[in-house]
């Protein structure tokens, strides 16, 4: 990874992008990286609803026009009708990752059964990993120390 990064932070959510609730997925994701990232880094936030259109549409525009080599979302990936991240996700990029996802549910299934309920993914569009978590605050940590180790590698990969 480079000295000068962007990273795009999407929390997916009908009711935090309508101001109903406020978004505390996108901060925690924030908190995270600014501890976890040594190098200077820019974030690139957005807060959008649960329309796989939408979703489809800015994870495209933070891969392709805004130059994030990671983007993380947080929300979605349930089983509701309107969970359509993954989906969405799958829509846009061109290298699934099913590992990802495989390695946040295991770990997060020793912390809560209901873990199993998450779709989440990742994947690669261009130059820009794409990855899901869940939409709860508490589970942004517990996915991301899963597979942190793993994502400065395959950013160099992909550069
Ligand atoms: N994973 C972790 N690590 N911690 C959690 O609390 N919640 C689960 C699951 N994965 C959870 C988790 C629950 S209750 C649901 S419904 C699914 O993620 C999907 O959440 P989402 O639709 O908000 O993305």
């Amino acid at each position: 990874m480079s000295t000068d990064i962007r990273i795009g932070i999407v929390t997916v959510s009908d009711r935090a992008s309508a101001g109903i609730y406020a978004d505390e997925g996108g901060p925690a994701i924030r908190d995270y990286l600014d501890k976890v990232l040594a190098s200077l880094w820019h974030p690139v936030i957005r807060v959008i609803p649960d329309d796989r259109k939408i979703i489809a549409d800015t994870l495209v525009e933070l891969a392709d026009r805004e130059g994030c080599c990671l983007i993380v979302t947080t929300g979605g990936t349930g089983p509701a009708p309107r969970d359509v991240t993954p989906e969405a996700t799958e829509d846009v990029v061109e290298k699934p990752m099913p590992g990802f996802g495989e390695l946040m549910r295991q770990v997060s299934l020793t912390k809560v059964p209901t873990a199993i309920l998450s779709r989440q993914t990742a994947g690669i569009r261009g130059k820009a990993l794409i990855v899901n978590l869940p939409g709860r605050p508490r589970a942004i940590a517990e996915c991301l120390d899963a597979v942190m180790p793993a994502i400065p590698y395959c950013i160099d990969l992909i550069e």
